[in-house]
């Protein structure tokens, strides 16, 4: 069944693993994730971008998230990734998203505080939580790109502030990742993730993990993030099968056929991120 993040992030939190939250383009990946969380017991997140929503919208990818996880015992999540305006945010609590981010990173720190602040007060009277972002996570997400001199890593001392200002259920932190995949395997910031861990008590999400080595996604966990979030991989992985099904007979022409090996690429990677997450048989 679809359920709000909340209490999903805080068990997390005290049994020391993470919730994978993986980005769904289609019904195929939607059931693919899901799929996979439930062969292996493991609540799950499914995110949308404001470039996937513009694509079908917010009530499609609910409606098909809704159906696959009515279906499964597993705790499913459905939640809007990098919400970039206070608009976005409605639409996704309107259509019963179940977790909604606001993604205020490109703003100066008193704006991002300020609006952050305006979503929770739409969300939390419907009890959904609200993820925001403080410093930035380097790379390409949708159409907003950061170059790495640029990215802004999360200074701890704000993140007191901003928690204690905006009433936000969990935060996105930069520590060195980046969207997509690196030029070199990045080296994350541990002691500025220990620091937050310190200064904040609330769940902690890793942004950009595709690309990031199993050890240091292990590492961040054991020093505090709840969420890690997985994208381009999972892209890469559906095209992949896809690609592989047409390159070996390119006259097929039933888009079940190239999709289907689409959904079972995406299923196997899934299942391998939610085992690194350490959320197996924690439904
Ligand atoms: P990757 O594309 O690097 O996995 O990043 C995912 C992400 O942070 C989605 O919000
Ligand atoms: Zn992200
Ligand atoms: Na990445």
């Amino acid at each position: 069944p679809l359920i709000s993040s909340t209490k999903l992030l805080l068990k997390a939190q005290k049994g020391g693993y993470a919730i994978g939250a993986f980005n769904a383009e289609n019904m195929e990946m939607i059931q693919a994730i899901v799929e996979a969380a439930e062969e292996l017991s493991s609540p799950v997140i499914i995110q949308t971008t404001p470039s996937t929503v513009a694509y079908a919208n917010v009530d499609m990818y609910r409606a098909m998230v809704n159906t696959v996880a009515n279906d499964v015992s597993v705790p499913v999540v459905m939640h809007l990734d990098h919400g970039k305006s206070l608009d976005l945010c409605k639409q996704a609590i309107e259509a019963q998203y179940t977790s909604v981010m606001f993604d205020g990173s490109t703003l100066s720190f008193e704006e991002n505080m300020l609006l952050t602040r305006k979503v929770v007060d739409t969300a939390k009277p419907k009890g959904i939580p609200v993820e925001a972002e403080l410093g930035t996570v380097g790379g390409k997400e949708d159409d907003h790109e950061v170059s790495d001199k640029d990215a802004l890593y999360t200074n701890p001392k704000q993140a007191k502030q901003f928690v204690d200002r905006t009433g936000v259920q969990s935060l996105a932190v930069a520590i060195g990742t980046a969207h997509g995949f690196y030029k070199q395997e990045p080296r994350l910031d541990f002691d500025r993730l220990k620091e937050i861990r310190k200064a904040i008590d609330i769940p902690l999400v890793l942004h950009g993990a595709s690309g990031v080595s199993d050890e240091s996604v292990m590492k961040s966990i054991q020093l505090g993030i709840c969420k890690v979030n997985f994208a381009t991989e999972l892209r890469v992985a559906f095209t992949k099968g896809v690609n592989k099904v047409l390159e070996e007979a390119p006259n097929i022409y039933d888009p079940k056929k190239y999709c289907a090996a689409g959904r079972a690429e995406v299923k196997k990677l899934v299942k391998e991120k939610i085992i690194i997450c350490g959320s197996k048989k924690k439904a």
